[in-house]
């Protein structure tokens, strides 16, 4: 079928979709959702048998629904409607939660139901919940939606608030008074949940020192006691605030008002105010965490879950000596974990953007992100495995290929390619890692594409070794039986030999480090040439200012009918 998405963004969600439903032959193409014009100029030009919308922010327009089939996709449970769904599913501490497949008609959220999902809810950000439950529970009710479409004979079913097997209602959108932490009579268990809702966006709305702050990234801290709603410590980038039966980190806020108004790790935002709060170095008993090390049989496995995947000059840093510490244990293989809804996004583009020289910051932050790749590229004291638990883009991507190898969670998604980021060249040693695990073709189709890429087409171009279960818990076990039978495997000795021999080979016909100044000296070019196209990328992405237009990659119709049949 020819499948039109029109959708406010090409997030995570619509990206997996994107890839399931051209993985069953659908001819699939996209429009941002700019302007009710520019949307039925889109319908115009493609024709689609059906348009789904995967994230709307909008209604869509009468003379569109009216005339042809439209699936919104709602993050909320049979008859739930409104724009804050799961935000007041984490606040009302829901233990279920579902979505909806409606069709489009005159009321938002209130069409007949062609398809639903429902999953457990966990204890997590808003932004969490989404990248995984959510997800999951939409492409499987999607697919169910379309293949009834296809089928012709489902009658889609209306939302009757009678029927008592409706159990959701219209809910507003959540404002920030609801959101607001009262510190004297709130207990660590509801603050979480205030902020979990409202992160990734919009933040929760608070007063730290006098200023007007939002509030994301939280932990709970297991240790450090203090009186409630003060800061009592700083760990990393973080800061520990004391509730009134425990305290709880916070990683990231946002100042509206300041030069820099998106979010940055709070010590940077309170740089001022906190000069004189104790340090505390992150354990498993206390801090913020965001890399840890555990270690099994012969095992050793780094966690690394940084706050939307984004790896900063230091955080790289930290993690390279991590790693370092990793290796010098006496085990035999290292699974470099990322984190659940990430592995890695590569350079972290909002501290770039708020540094005094965002070119000086890129260069360090890429050379940074090198150092690790190289540190992984020649271990010889073990064997390697990035394991993907969650999405990677850009440099994310390929410093996972630097491992022995690469094992993904089913349901991911890669955006293996540089090129959306105004141009950039990339490094991470793609230019030696690529043409090792896939042929000349397959990389230029990698890197120029700028398509996301599900795990099917990663592993039929080499850029994973393996795909195991797209259950979340499952694969974490899957991932741990099958590192232990790495390391036990008769054959481990022979394969660490075979790696160290073949890294001299390729040492000696070229160096790392000629390549590693290949791709800096592009890089360069991107971060101080002529062609400011990079930091002009940056800023769009940071500040978020919505697109003009949709791509050409993947509005396929606005690109010539020649190019449609190919697709
Ligand atoms: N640096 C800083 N923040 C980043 C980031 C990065 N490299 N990558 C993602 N984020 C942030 C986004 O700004 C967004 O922030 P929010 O919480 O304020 O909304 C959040 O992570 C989620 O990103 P989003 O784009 O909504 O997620 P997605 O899963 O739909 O898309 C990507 C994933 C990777 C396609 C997209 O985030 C991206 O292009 N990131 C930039 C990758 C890059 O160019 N890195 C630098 C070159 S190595």
């Amino acid at each position: 079928m020819r499948i039109l998405f029109l959708t406010h963004a090409f997030n995570s969600l619509s990206q997996r979709l994107f890839v399931e439903l051209k993985k069953l032959g659908h001819v699939v193409s996209v429009e941002f959702d700019i302007n009710d014009t520019v949307a039925s100029q889109a319908v115009e030009l493609f024709q689609p048998e059906l348009i789904i919308a995967p994230f709307l922010k909008r209604a869509i327009a009468e003379d569109i629904w009216r005339k042809h089939n439209c699936l919104i996709v709602h993050p909320g449970i049979r008859g739930d409607r409104g724009p804050s769904a799961l935000d007041w599913a984490i606040v009302n501490n829901e233990t279920h939660w579902g979505v909806t497949i409606l069709q489009a008609n005159s009321e938002m959220d209130a069409g007949d139901i062609w398809a639903t999902g429902e999953f457990t809810m966990r204890r997590a950000s808003k932004a969490s919940l989404y990248h995984l439950e959510v997800t999951e529970a939409v492409v499987e009710a999607v697919l169910l939606a379309v293949s009834r479409f296809q089928g012709g004979t489902f009658t889609p079913e209306p939302v009757d608030y009678a029927n008592p097997a409706i159990q959701g209602r219209l809910q507003p959108l959540m404002l920030q008074p609801t959101r607001a932490i009262d510190w004297q009579q709130d207990n660590t268990a509801i603050i979480l949940r205030k902020i979990r809702s409202a992160d990734g966006f919009p933040g929760v709305a608070d007063e730290l020192y006098g200023r007007k702050l939002f509030i994301y990234d939280a932990q709970p801290e297991h240790s450090l006691r203090g009186k409630a709603g003060e800061i009592i410590a700083r760990c990393g980038g973080s800061i520990c605030r004391a509730t009134i039966d425990g305290a709880i980190w916070i990683g990231h806020l946002r100042d509206k008002s300041a030069s820099h108004p998106f979010k940055l790790p709070a010590c940077m935002v309170l740089e001022t105010e906190i000069a004189d709060l104790p340090e505390i170095i992150a354990d498993k008993d206390t801090g913020y965490q965001d890399i840890w090390y555990e270690q099994e049989a012969d095992v050793g496995y780094l966690h690394f879950p940084f706050y939307n995947g984004a790896m900063s000059t230091q955080q790289c840093q930290r993690l390279l000596q991590a790693y370092q510490q990793a290796c010098r244990q006496n085990t035999k293989v290292i699974v470099l974990m990322g984190g659940p809804d990430y592995w890695s996004n590569g350079m972290h583009l909002n501290l770039i953007e708020a540094s005094d020289s965002p070119a000086d910051e890129s260069w360090c932050n890429i050379n940074a992100i090198d150092d690790l790749a190289m540190e992984i590229i020649n271990t010889e004291s073990q064997l390697t495995i990035a394991a993907l638990q969650g999405n990677a883009g850009a440099g994310g991507v390929f410093l996972a290929r630097a491992a022995d190898a690469v094992w993904a969670r089913e349901g991911i998604i890669l955006n293996p390619h540089y090129k959306d980021m105004g141009n950039l060249y990339g490094s991470e040693y793609w230019t030696y890692l690529l043409p090792h695990y896939t042929t000349e073709e397959n990389a230029r189709h990698i890197t120029q594409a700028r398509l996301p890429m599900g795990t099917d087409e990663a592993l039929a171009v080499g850029l994973v070794d393996a795909v195991f279960t797209n259950n979340f818990s499952e694969f974490i076990q899957t991932i741990k039986q099958q590192a232990l039978e790495m390391a036990t495997d008769s054959g481990y000795a022979r394969r660490l030999q075979q790696k160290k021999r073949q890294r001299q080979i390729d040492e000696k016909q070229k160096p790392l480090a000629e390549y590693r100044q290949q791709e800096l000296a592009r890089m360069k070019q991107n971060f101080y040439g002529f062609d400011p196209s990079y930091h002009i990328a940056r800023y769009n992405f940071v500040y978020k200012v919505p697109k003009s237009r949709t791509p050409m990659t993947i509005a396929l119709h606005r690109r010539k009918n020649a190019d449609l049949q190919i697709d």
